[in-house]
C-alpha cells in the first residue's frame, strides 16, 4: 500500500516538474526534437487511423501526426502541458489528462500509440505497458523512444564521488526493455540504441537543461538539504575529467528506439 502511495505521490511531482516547465521546454528541447523526428520512418502510410500521442508535452509531435492522421490524442499527466498544448496546436486534437497507467481509453480503440521519451518516467513500467496493449487494437503498433542505462554517465559517477545519493534517475537497461515488450501479447519486431552526446559550456548549462525539460524532480528531492553548495562545487570539478579539449562539457543520452507489435491472440 505504502509504494502504490510512493509511486501515485512521484506521479504528482512529476506532473508538476514537467508543468512548471511547460514555456520554457520546447526551447530546450534539443534531445527530444532530434529522438521524435529519428521516429518518423516507423510511422504507418496509411491515413484513416486513430493515434495515441502518450505523454505528449508541449504537442509538437501531436501536432505534426494531425497533418497526417484522421484522429489524433493527445495525453498527458500535466495540466499545464495540455493548456499550453491547447493554445498552441491544431483544433483538431483531442487533449486528454490522465495517466499511462490507467489510460482514460475504450479497450482496442487505437491503431498506434507514439510515445517519445517518455516510458522512462513511467513506475512501474509493466504497468503502463499492459494499459498501452490494452487500448490498442490488435496487430496495433507501439512506436517509442526512451532512455536507458549509460545515459547521463557523466553526472552519475561525478555524483558518486561525492555522496550515496540517487541524484540521476534509475534508467532501464536495454535486455529490460527487451524483456518487458516481448511477451505473450507483444513483440519488440525492430530496435535501435545510440549515444547522443549534447554539448555543454558547463555543468550548470546541463543542470538548467535538465530542469528547463521538467527532468529535474528527483534531484530536487533529493537534493533538499542534503547536497549544499560545497557538494555541487566538487561535483563540478569531478565532471571536469569528462571535459573535452575545447572545453566543452559532454553530457551522453543513450537513445533506445523501438517498434512494438500488438499480437492478434
Ligand atoms: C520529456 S517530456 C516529452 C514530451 C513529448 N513527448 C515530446 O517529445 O516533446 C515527457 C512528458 O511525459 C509526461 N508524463 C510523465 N509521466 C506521465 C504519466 N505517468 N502519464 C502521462 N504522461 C506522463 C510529462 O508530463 C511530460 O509532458
Amino acid at each position: 500500500m505504502a509504494n502504490i502511495e510512493q509511486e501515485k505521490n512521484n506521479r504528482v511531482n512529476i506532473a508538476k516538474s514537467f508543468g512548471s516547465a511547460s514555456k520554457s521546454y520546447d526551447v530546450s528541447a534539443r534531445l527530444q526534437r532530434f529522438s521524435g523526428k529519428h521516429l518518423m520512418s516507423w510511422l504507418p502510410n496509411r491515413h484513416d487511423l486513430t493515434v495515441l500521442d502518450l505523454g505528449s508535452g508541449t504537442g509538437f509531435f501531436t501536432d505534426l501526426l494531425a497533418s497526417t492522421y484522421k484522429q489524433v490524442i493527445g495525453l498527458d499527466i500535466s495540466f499545464e502541458m495540455l493548456k499550453f498544448s491547447e493554445e498552441n496546436r491544431k483544433e483538431s486534437i483531442l487533449w486528454l489528462q490522465g495517466d499511462a497507467h490507467k489510460i482514460p481509453l475504450q479497450n482496442n480503440s487505437v491503431d498506434f500509440i507514439y510515445s517519445n521519451l517518455v516510458i522512462q518516467w513511467f513506475e512501474p513500467l509493466d504497468e503502463a505497458i499492459t494499459e498501452m496493449l490494452r487500448v490498442l487494437k490488435p496487430g496495433g503498433l507501439i512506436i517509442f523512444t526512451t532512455l536507458v542505462d549509460g545515459t547521463l554517465h557523466e553526472l552519475k559517477s561525478s555524483w558518486a564521488k561525492v555522496d550515496e545519493d540517487q541524484h540521476v534517475i534509475d534508467f532501464k537497461t536495454v535486455k529490460e526493455i527487451n524483456t518487458l515488450f516481448h511477451n505473450e501479447k507483444s513483440m519488440l519486431i525492430e530496435q535501435k540504441c545510440q549515444d547522443i552526446i549534447l554539448e555543454y559550456q558547463n555543468v550548470i548549462h546541463l543542470a538548467r537543461e535538465l530542469k528547463g525539460l521538467g527532468a529535474n524532480h528527483l534531484a530536487e528531492k533529493k537534493n533538499r538539504g542534503l547536497s549544499g553548495k560545497d557538494k555541487w562545487f566538487k561535483m563540478t570539478e569531478h565532471y571536469q575529467d569528462f571535459l573535452e579539449p575545447d572545453g566543452i562539457y559532454p553530457a551522453t543520452y543513450r537513445l533506445f528506439s523501438g517498434l512494438v507489435v500488438k499480437l492478434n491472440h
